[in-house]
């Protein structure tokens, strides 16, 4: 489509998913691939927006035309967001970010010991970065959220998002329901967009026709929020 309407409007995308390293060749990480970040990425640079991209260990390629930060960590990509953030119009924080990382991580290679049969890893929270940004001073920047929920009931999933959206501060939220063979990696997502004022769209395709839909719900709210 020629749609140019995020033309002149600083756009923020995290996509991907966090690694925590436990030692120097393991993490704890999860199954996102960054599709949906990088399409909203690849969306909103084709309707005219500037675009930067926080990558977190993306299995896809990254788009171009994109002023690229790559990260691995949780915190490293709470640096990124929070620089990239500032002065911002609109955030869409897509990342999987892992909630805890190893309280230690081991110089070394961690080994079995003799006679063990189990291993205990002491994990510590992460900061929650959606929620520090929305509760930090934010006027003129639009925060979008994602919530991934393997909760199958529809009402259910979408009393979490509220409560999500409430506590984080955010402006939106999407909601997608995720297992073992919904939502990651895949090419296509379902979702609903959620606002303070309850559902504002569902949307069902492939992840660029997901993002657009995304953005069709947030152009006119930049416009609200201020002029480009
Ligand atoms: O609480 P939950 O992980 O379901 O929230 C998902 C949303 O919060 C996503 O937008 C994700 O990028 C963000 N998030 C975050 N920092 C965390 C965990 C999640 O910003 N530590």
């Amino acid at each position: 489509s020629a749609r140019r309407d995020l033309a002149g409007r600083r756009v923020v995308v995290t996509a991907g998913g966090t690694r925590e390293p436990l030692d120097p060749v393991r993490f704890l990480g999860n199954r996102s691939s960054g599709k949906q970040g990088v399409a909203i990425a690849e969306a909103a640079r084709a309707r005219g927006a500037h675009v930067t991209l926080v990558a977190a260990n993306l299995e896809v390629a990254s788009p171009g035309g994109c002023d690229l930060r790559e990260v691995s960590t949780a915190l490293e990509l709470q640096a990124a967001v929070t620089e990239a953030a500032a002065g911002a119009d609109l955030v869409v924080m897509a990342a999987a970010v892992a909630d805890y990382r190893p309280a230690a991580v081991s110089e070394s290679k961690i080994k079995k010991q003799p006679g063990d049969d189990g291993l205990t890893l002491e994990l510590v929270r992460n900061p929650d970065i959606l929620a520090g940004l929305g509760h930090a001073p934010h006027d003129g920047t639009l925060l979008v959220g994602f919530a991934a929920e393997t909760e199958a009931d529809d009402d259910r999933l979408l009393a979490l998002g509220a409560g999500k959206l409430e506590a984080k501060g955010a402006d939106l939220l999407v909601v997608n329901r995720v297992g073992w063979t919904e939502g990651f990696a895949r090419d296509d997502n379902r979702v609903v967009i959620i606002g303070n004022e309850g559902v504002l769209a569902r949307a069902v395709g492939s992840k660029m026709s997901v993002a657009h839909e995304i953005l069709d719900v947030v152009a006119p709210r930049l416009r609200e929020l201020r002029a480009p």
